[in-house]
């Protein structure tokens, strides 16, 4: 092919994704409510257990979510359901990263407790799919990944608001080689995009008297895209005169989390979709590691929560998937009673997984043989939820 039949090839497979993306744009003008729980009777919880270690953990946090609403299940109020055809081999037989009968199934639930998911790259023996986690943020619209990280006795508590559904992930799967030379990936960061997690990120920060949200860009090197996201940062930020808002270069922020004397002062912090897979993975490493992070994906129509870290297949192989730490799909459930109304349900699983996993630590995962195992740490959970003197027990230690 010559250069000229190279750059036209590749001028017509722009335009289609600028195209597709220009829709996208009309989607989120197009205003939709957010939904509302309380008008919904059963909600709807769908369950995926995932690759790898996922099927072990999200079995411990399911036991556990059905302990903590065993009333609320009785009463018809609740209905968990479990979504199969998401494995990596049935995604592979399917060669979709997303299944259509699985999407349909997850359509019809309310909210989604998800374990992860293999996310196949160049060079597995699976077909090099799009990663189901980042197709199912996008097709249900979860455009807000919001990643709690909390050290108490570092003074550390930390929210990420991570822009889930653009930035380098929207076409991911769709970048472009031109010659076998020259290989293009794309961008995309839009006005409605960017607003609508900003406005997110301080409309928390309101809610919950914090009196600061940073931005975190690349706006001096990035200056389209990332430039687009600061500047609809400070637009938003106007609107909220009672919160301090500064801005950070992702470089310089990543060291300001390690910083003992200046990362204690961050409260919310929003950024686009790959700073914040970055940041939120080195953020959580403080608490404990990935394994003990929860994550939520909020949209206005549906809602997924899920562990942040992968699925682990060498533990798998290793035969050591019973002793992988279910604490960040329980966090994920915590996160999942909040969304759905049921905060005194959620206040007592954060607490007792604070006891648990945080403070008493009776009970010690190691992720090998000779520490405890998932369903011995659920276990310990669940114990510490029967005792009535449950907060008593987590304010002892609070300083
Ligand atoms: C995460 C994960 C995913 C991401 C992967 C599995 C696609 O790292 O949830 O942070 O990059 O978003
Ligand atoms: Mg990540």
């Amino acid at each position: 092919m010559s250069q000229t039949e190279a750059i036209e090839k590749a001028k017509e497979h722009f335009a289609k994704l600028l195209e597709a993306q220009l829709e996208r744009v009309d989607q989120m003008k197009s205003k939709d409510a957010w939904v509302d729980y309380n008008r919904l009777v059963p909600i709807v919880i769908g369950v995926v257990g995932g690759d790898g270690i996922g099927p072990y953990i999200t079995k411990e946090a399911v036991r556990v979510l059905k302990y903590v609403l065993a009333r609320e299940m009785a009463a018809g109020k609740v209905q968990l359901r479990d979504i199969p055809g998401l494995t990596i081999e049935e995604r592979a037989a399917a060669n979709k990263a997303l299944p259509e009968d699985a999407l349909e199934a997850l359509k019809e639930c309310h909210v989604i407790l998800k374990g992860p998911l293999t996310t196949p790259k160049k060079g597995d023996p699976w077909p090099n799919l799009e990663s189901a986690n980042v197709s199912m943020r996008r097709e249900l619209d979860l455009f807000a990944n919001v990643r709690p990280v909390k050290v108490p006795e570092q003074g550390i508590d930390w929210i990420f608001y991570r822009e889930n559904t653009e930035g380098e992930y929207v076409l991911g799967s769709k970048g472009f080689n031109v010659t076998d030379d020259l290989a293009v990936d794309f961008k995309v960061i839009t006005t409605p995009g960017a607003e609508r997690i900003v406005r997110l990120a301080f409309e928390y920060a309101r809610k919950n008297g914090i009196k600061r949200v940073s931005a975190v860009t690349k706006a001096n090197v990035i200056k389209t895209t990332d430039g687009k996201f600061l500047e609809v940062a400070r637009r938003v930020a106007k609107d909220f005169p009672d919160i301090q808002f500064d801005d950070w270069f992702v470089d310089i922020m990543a060291a300001k989390l390690v910083d003992e004397k200046r990362r204690k002062d961050f409260k919310v912090i929003v950024l686009p979709n790959l700073y914040g897979d970055i940041l939120t993975d080195e953020a959580a490493e403080f608490q404990g590691g990935v394994g003990t992070a929860g994550s939520a994906n909020i949209g206005k129509r549906y809602a997924m929560f899920e562990a942040i870290h992968g699925s682990a297949p060498r533990m798998v192989q290793e035969g050591r998937a019973i002793y992988a730490d279910p604490a960040s799909m329980m966090r994920a459930c915590v996160m999942l009673l909040r969304h759905i109304g049921f905060v005194d349900q959620a206040s007592k699983m954060e607490m007792a997984l604070d006891i648990c996993g945080l403070f008493e630590k009776k009970v010690v995962i190691t992720g090998r043989a000779g520490g405890a195992t998932g369903a011995q740490f659920a276990d310990y959970v669940m114990e510490t939820l029967k005792d009535p003197g449950l907060e008593g027990r987590w304010r002892s230690f609070q300083r």
